[in-house]
Parts: structure tokens; C-alpha cells; sequence
């Protein structure tokens, strides 16, 4: 069993589908004959930053996210405000007069946190600013009321097991990156239950705080008992912990109204501009329109929404229409880990080969620094001669591994892929806080995110031929949970690939992940990852 999670065997690559061949047949065109290709955009992509960062587009896409932000407000998976927000979209992308416009049906979770508070009674009184954490069960009606046990780290907790039976574990991890400190979140809960905690409480996963919590998603496992747990903000944290290190006992009251109810109906948002030469092809490009339940989803991810509707707002507006299909989708359950996406990838991966890239913006529409992509050394110099047509911006740089929890699917079995790269430096303050909010958007910043959004976008879909796709790491369709290669998710994946490319040029490598998707790696990880991947390429060979 153990042997079986991580399943990989070599294989010639099936779908060596990015045509390298003309399609007359003549010999194929040099890197030379790609870049004068791209390098006759420029005035196309001197229009498009035109219109969107000077002319009549300026400020659109901001101005169309803080009517849609105020109007709806945050956007639960399973919520009234979700269904609210689809409708509108739907509405506002056929009034946008775009193509294609349709709903694709999805069941998505539904959990609401109902009623929920914490007070602290000893020491002092002291109201405690929670949110439940999504999937969390309730508390008992009546509350709990137990003693606080506080650790800096699972391997505390783990150190002080005998310790925590019967109390509310409080984790007050520092913040290192959100891919390496998210796991407090995800995993407190089952940890904390393990040994015996009857509740968990988690100082948020931010990088800044003015006494705000963070909510986000948690998983429990089989057969450890169902704990409640909430995030509480960085300044309780860090008290509770300076009273425990003085050796003063804390009892905390925590009452939770969580429920998770049986999934509902939902949809994927979906629209085009159909393609005029190869229609049947697309290029996608995405954001998420659900959100926590928690300030507007204006950041997260409204920008990316946005930015993916004006996209196709200002080719049309500039009577462009590209040789492929561009094709915006909006999806939902995201924040329930990619549920929508995964879905659709479902549904539409039997056109596999059709698809030219995919494109989520996710992680801001700040002021945008470049792309990151994902795929093989020949993809990646074509990206770069695109993303120099940029340069009347100076958004020209293109980094490593694109990222989106709603396009790894994709990815993982070989589409290129690419996310918006921004200035993340504020994204953690407000990240599935309250104070994610239109206060935090800034028109400027936006109309920037979607020139760089819009050229990328057209260019590729209207080049005369499709990305290549070189090997990539395929992801069986069914996750299971490895044990000998920890939690590293999408860091295996992503170094193993790497491994893949370097030592066995031309094969593909197939296993099932473990999860963790989404998650940066430090290179610690990677090197972990790598020699977990060696170690057992030695025992399976
Ligand atoms: C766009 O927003 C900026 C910053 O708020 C403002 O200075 C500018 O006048 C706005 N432009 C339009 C056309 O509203
Ligand atoms: C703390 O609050 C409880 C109930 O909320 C109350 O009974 C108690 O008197 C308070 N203690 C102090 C010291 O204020
Ligand atoms: C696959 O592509 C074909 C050709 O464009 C289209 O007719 C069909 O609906 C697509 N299938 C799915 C599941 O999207
Ligand atoms: C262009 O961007 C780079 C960072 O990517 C920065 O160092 C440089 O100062 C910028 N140049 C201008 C003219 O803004
Ligand atoms: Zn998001």
C-alpha cells in the first residue's frame, strides 16, 4: 500500500500534442521565425496598454469590482451572496456583450460558521476575536470551558503530548511564508485531537495583524475525533503564549455554531471570444469568484475575476478576435480546494490536447512584477519574447512555476500554465480577513495587472501555432495519502518534474500526490522532496 502511493513508471509521453510540425508539413519554424511572429504584436500590444492603463478602460475593471464587491459582499461556497454573485456575472457578461456566455453546474461544500465566540476567563476577562475555520464542527451548545496549553510548533506539541489532554491547544507558530506556515491551519486541528486536545485555536497565517483573524480552510482526518477550531489573531497569540511561558494558567471559553450541510448546487462562470481560425482551441485564462465569508472578496479573488473579465472586454473592444477560443472562466469553491476546478478539468480533459495554456490570477492584482509559467524550456523562451512586448509597462520578467489551485490539474498533466506575479507584500495582512476589501484595490495597480493579463492572453491565442508541451509529471485522477513521502504536495511534483527533465528527457512520470496544493516550497523542501523521489526511483527499479 504504502509502495502504491507513490506509483511511477516511464512511459514515451503520449501527448506530445504542441505541434512542432507546420501544418503543411514544411519543416519546422526556427526560434528566429517565432520571435518575428511575437515581435509583430507590438503595436497590437502597445493598443491594448493603451486603451487599459490610459484611454477609455482605465479604471474599468476596478470600477466594475467595487459595484460588484458592495452589491454582493463576501461569497461562501454553498451561500445565498455565491448564487447572488454568479447570476450577476452571468447577467453583466452577456450585457458585455461577450460569447458564449453560460453557467457550468457544480456541487460545491457548504458549511456556514453560524454564531461563534471565545472569551478568556482567567487570568482576566478578555474577549477573544475568533473565526472557525472552514469544515470545523460546533462546539458542544453549551461551550466549552478548558484550560489553554500553548506551543510554537507541532514538534512542541508532540514533545508535550502527555500535557494536552483535556485542553485547548493554541498554536502560536510564527509566520514564515504562507506556503510553509498554512499547515498550522490545515492540519492544528487533528494534530491538537491526537493527543487528546478538545479544541484547537490558531494564530492566524498572516503576516501582519492589527488584532484581525484569518479564516480558511481545515481538514480533519479519519478516525482522529473532530475537534472545533477557529483561528484567533497574531496579538492573542502571542499573549496567551508570554502568560504561559511565565507559568500563568489560562482558561479559555470558546463557543462555535458551525455546520457543514450537504453540498450544493453551484456553477463554473463561464464566457468566450471564439476563435476565428482554430475555434475548437483555447486559451484560458481564471480567477475564483467565491471568497470567505468575511469582508467583500475584493482581493481574494476579485482582482483575478476581474482582471479575466477585462481581458476579454478589451480585445473585444479593440475588434480583435484571435485564431483560438479565449475563454474566461470563473470558478467556484475554490476556497474549498479547488472544487469548481476540478470539476471542470473532469468534464473538458478529454480536449486536452486542445488546450493551449491556462491562466489563473490569485494571489493579488497589485502592482504586477510578471508572469510565472509553468512548462518546458522552448514554452518558456516563447513566454519571454511575449512578456518583452510589455515593456512600455516594464512588466517584463517571467518567473518559475506558475501558480493556482484552480489550473494545477491542467498542469500536471503537461498544459502550460500561468499565474500573475505582483507585489505580495501586503497580500497576508488581509488575506480571508475582514479587511479584505475594495480598500485594498487599487485602479491603478489593476488597469497594470490587466494590460499584463490581456497581451499575454491574446498573443498566445492568436500565434499561428499552440504552445509546444514538453514532459510534465501527471497526477492520477484519484489523490491518496502518502506516508513515506510526507506532506509535500505539490513540491514533490514540481522537483521530481524537474528530476524528470534533467535525467529522462522525453518520459513522463505518473504518481498520486498527497495533497498540499497551492504551497511554495522553500529549497529545503525541494531537496527533501528530490531525495524522497530518488530514493524511491532506486527501490522501484
Ligand atoms: C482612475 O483612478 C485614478 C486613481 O484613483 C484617478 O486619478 C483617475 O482620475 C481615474 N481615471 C478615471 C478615468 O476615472
Ligand atoms: C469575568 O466574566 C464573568 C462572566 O462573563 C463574570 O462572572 C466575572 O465576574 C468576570 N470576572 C472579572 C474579574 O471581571
Ligand atoms: C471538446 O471539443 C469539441 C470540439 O471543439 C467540442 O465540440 C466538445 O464539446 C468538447 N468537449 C467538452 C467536454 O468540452
Ligand atoms: C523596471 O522594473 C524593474 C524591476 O522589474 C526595476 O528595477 C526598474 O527600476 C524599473 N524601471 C523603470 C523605468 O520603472
Ligand atoms: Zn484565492
Amino acid at each position: 500500500m504504502k509502495y502504491l502511493s507513490l506509483i511511477f513508471f516511464m512511459s514515451l509521453l503520449p501527448q506530445y500534442a504542441g505541434k512542432s510540425l507546420r501544418r503543411d508539413g514544411s519543416h519546422p519554424r526556427t526560434f528566429e521565425d517565432i520571435k518575428n511572429e511575437i515581435a509583430g504584436y507590438s503595436d497590437t500590444a502597445k493598443a491594448i496598454i493603451d486603451l487599459a492603463v490610459h484611454g477609455k478602460a482605465q479604471n474599468r475593471s476596478y470600477e466594475r469590482l467595487a459595484v460588484f464587491a458592495d452589491t454582493v459582499g463576501p461569497r461562501l461556497s454553498g451561500s445565498k451572496n455565491l448564487d447572488a454573485a454568479i447570476q450577476y456575472m452571468f447577467s453583466a457578461l452577456q450585457k458585455d456583450g461577450l460569447e458564449n456566455v453560460h453557467l457550468e453546474p457544480v456541487k460545491v461544500p457548504h458549511w456556514e460558521r453560524g454564531e461563534e465566540f471565545a472569551v478568556m476567563l482567567e487570568p482576566r476577562n478578555h474577549s477573544i476575536a475568533i473565526l472557525g475555520l472552514g469544515s470545523s464542527v460546533a462546539t458542544p451548545p453549551e461551550g466549552i470551558t478548558a484550560e489553554v496549553m500553548v506551543v510554537a510548533s507541532f514538534d512542541e506539541l508532540h514533545r508535550r503530548a502527555q500535557e494536552a489532554k483535556g485542553k485547548i491547544v493554541v498554536y502560536n507558530q510564527p509566520f514564515v511564508t504562507y506556503g510553509e506556515t498554512v499547515r498550522y491551519r490545515s492540519q492544528g486541528a487533528v494534530e491538537a485531537a491526537k493527543v487528546g486536545a478538545v479544541a484547537s485555536l490558531i494564530r492566524s497565517i498572516a503576516s501582519f495583524s492589527i488584532d484581525s483573524p484569518h479564516t480558511g480552510w481545515q481538514n480533519y482526518q479519519s478516525g482522529v475525533p473532530r475537534i472545533p477550531t477557529a483561528c484567533i489573531s497574531v496579538e492573542d497569540a502571542e499573549m496567551m503564549s508570554r502568560m504561559a511561558l511565565r507559568g500563568t494558567k489560562i482558561v479559555v471559553y470558546l463557543k462555535m455554531g458551525a455546520r457543514t450541510y450537504p453540498d450544493s448546487p453551484s456553477f463554473n462562470t463561464v464566457a468566450e471570444i471564439v476563435g476565428n481560425k482554430y475555434p475548437e482551441q483555447i486559451v484560458l485564462v481564471s480567477g475564483h469568484l467565491d471568497s470567505w465569508d468575511v469582508g467583500q472578496g475584493a482581493m481574494d479573488d476579485g482582482g483575478g475575476a476581474f482582471i479575466s473579465w477585462e481581458a476579454l472586454s478589451l480585445i473585444k473592444d479593440l475588434g480583435l478576435r484571435p485564431k483560438r477560443t479565449l475563454r474566461m472562466v470563473l470558478w467556484t469553491g475554490e476556497e474549498q480546494g479547488g472544487v469548481g476546478a476540478e470539476q471542470y478539468y473532469q468534464l473538458h480533459k478529454e480536449n486536452i490536447s486542445n488546450f493551449d495554456i491556462v491562466m489563473e490570477s490569485d494571489e493579488g492584482t497589485f502592482k504586477p512584477s510578471g508572469l510565472a509559467f509553468t512548462g518546458n524550456a522552448k514554452a518558456r523562451d516563447i513566454i519571454k519574447e511575449i512578456m518583452a512586448l510589455l515593456l512600455p509597462i516594464n512588466v517584463t520578467d517571467v518567473f518559475d512555476n506558475a501558480d493556482g489551485t484552480d489550473i494545477n490539474y491542467w498542469m500536471r498533466d503537461g498544459v502550460p500554465g500561468a499565474s500573475l506575479r505582483d507585489d505580495l507584500s501586503k497580500y497576508f495582512w488581509f488575506h480571508h480577513s475582514q479587511g479584505d476589501t475594495m480598500t485594498v484595490q487599487d485602479p491603478n495597480q489593476m488597469n497594470l495587472c490587466a494590460a499584463v493579463w490581456t497581451v499575454v492572453s491574446y498573443v498566445i491565442a492568436d500565434m499561428e501555432e499552440m504552445l509546444p508541451r514538453g514532459p510534465r509529471v501527471r497526477k492520477s485522477n484519484k489523490p491518496e495519502h502518502s506516508s513515506f513521502c510526507g506532506d509535500l504536495g505539490l513540491w514533490l511534483m514540481e522537483t521530481a518534474e524537474l528530476a524528470i527533465r534533467m535525467y529522462c528527457p522525453g518520459q513522463i512520470l505518473h504518481f498520486v500526490n498527497v495533497g498540499g496544493d497551492g504551497e511554495k516550497s522553500s529549497d529545503l523542501q525541494k531537496a527533501s522532496a528530490l531525495l524522497c523521489f530518488w530514493k524511491h526511483s532506486q527501490k522501484l527499479s
